[in-house]
């Protein structure tokens, strides 16, 4: 793991591939989340638009605005997670006009504080790309299994299987890639397809349910963590049951309530003053000492 304390900044994606180091992305929605990515060391938070189906309870990406993901991207930022925050752009935002693209992108930069924005699609997207890159605003390519294009697809499913797919997926990345895009998620298509777009690009690759050999991988907090049980794809390994683990805790509280257990003489307050009404928690006042201290490399 990287913990030398150092900011890092957009560069560690060219700096990782060229060096053939993995890239490690999480997403991240607010500040505590952001910094738990901090803290665990990764290279770089996405506020991905999953944030509508794991934290807003939509049923799928569609609905999430711009203004919700200036909210979240705003509350990630304040973490000051010394990493590169990229945000999604949603669903609508970059359909209509590269104006209009140009100004959700921007206000994602501006009022939140990312350093980039992911979009979603290949070739109809190029034109939308150019128009962010001329507004000095780093874009994300997005292959595979869109959750954008669910109408289109029918249903979630494996992308660029058959040579015909595959061959088209290949060449919007590299489309992508000519259009100035830094990175690229690929996400649920076959890992022979991903190693073969990671060999052939010079961009780092980032997989999500695309094989082992993508320059990087990307997972949902939420979904890494236990922590959203309504979808499990195949490709999310849980590497923490922090959903069980949570209502086993509210359901201890609401016993220890119901029993007069707790509060307890040590959460009480006495008439004589023992100090801070926090206790010893000093660290709950400074952000950045609150998840321990697990830094990245810096650049
Ligand atoms: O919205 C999201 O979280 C994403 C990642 C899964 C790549 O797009």
């Amino acid at each position: 793991m990287n913990r030398t304390g150092k900011t890092l900044t957009m560069n560690v994606f060219a700096r990782r591939k060229s060096q053939g180091q993995k890239i490690v992305v999480l997403t991240a929605y607010d500040l505590t989340s952001a910094l738990i990515a901090s803290a665990g060391g990764v290279d770089a938070i996405l506020v991905g638009d999953s944030v509508g189906m794991v934290v807003l309870g939509y049923e799928n990406t569609l609905p999430v605005t711009v203004d919700e993901m200036v909210h979240h991207c705003r509350a990630v930022c304040r973490a000051k997670p010394q990493v590169p925050v990229i945000a999604d752009m949603p669903y609508g935002s970059f359909h209509v006009s590269t104006a209009e693209t140009v100004r959700h992108g921007l206000r994602l930069v501006k009022e939140a504080g990312v350093s980039a924005v992911k979009i979603e699609g290949g070739r109809p997207r190029i034109e939308a790309i150019r128009g962010l890159l001329d507004a000095e605003i780093p874009v994300m390519g997005h292959l595979g299994l869109t959750p954008q294009s669910l109408n289109r697809f029918g249903g979630y499913r494996v992308q660029g299987r058959g040579e015909t797919a595959a061959a088209v997926l290949l060449e919007e990345a590299v489309l992508l890639e000519e259009a100035g895009c830094f990175a690229l998620v690929l996400e649920c298509i076959p890992s022979a397809l991903a190693k073969k777009v990671s060999s052939r690009l010079t961009i780092p690759t980032i997989g999500i349910g695309a094989g082992p050999d993508c320059d990087g991988q990307v997972l949902v907090l939420h979904d890494m963590l236990g922590l959203f049980t309504g979808l499990k794809p195949k490709f999310v390994k849980r590497y923490a049951e922090l959903g069980t683990a949570a209502v086993e805790a509210v359901g201890r509280f609401a016993a220890e309530v119901r029993s007069g257990s707790f509060p307890a003489s040590e959460h009480e307050y006495g008439e004589e003053s023992t100090g801070r009404p926090d206790g010893n928690a000093a660290n709950v006042s400074g952000q950045s000492g609150y998840l321990g201290s697990v830094k990245a490399d810096g650049d």
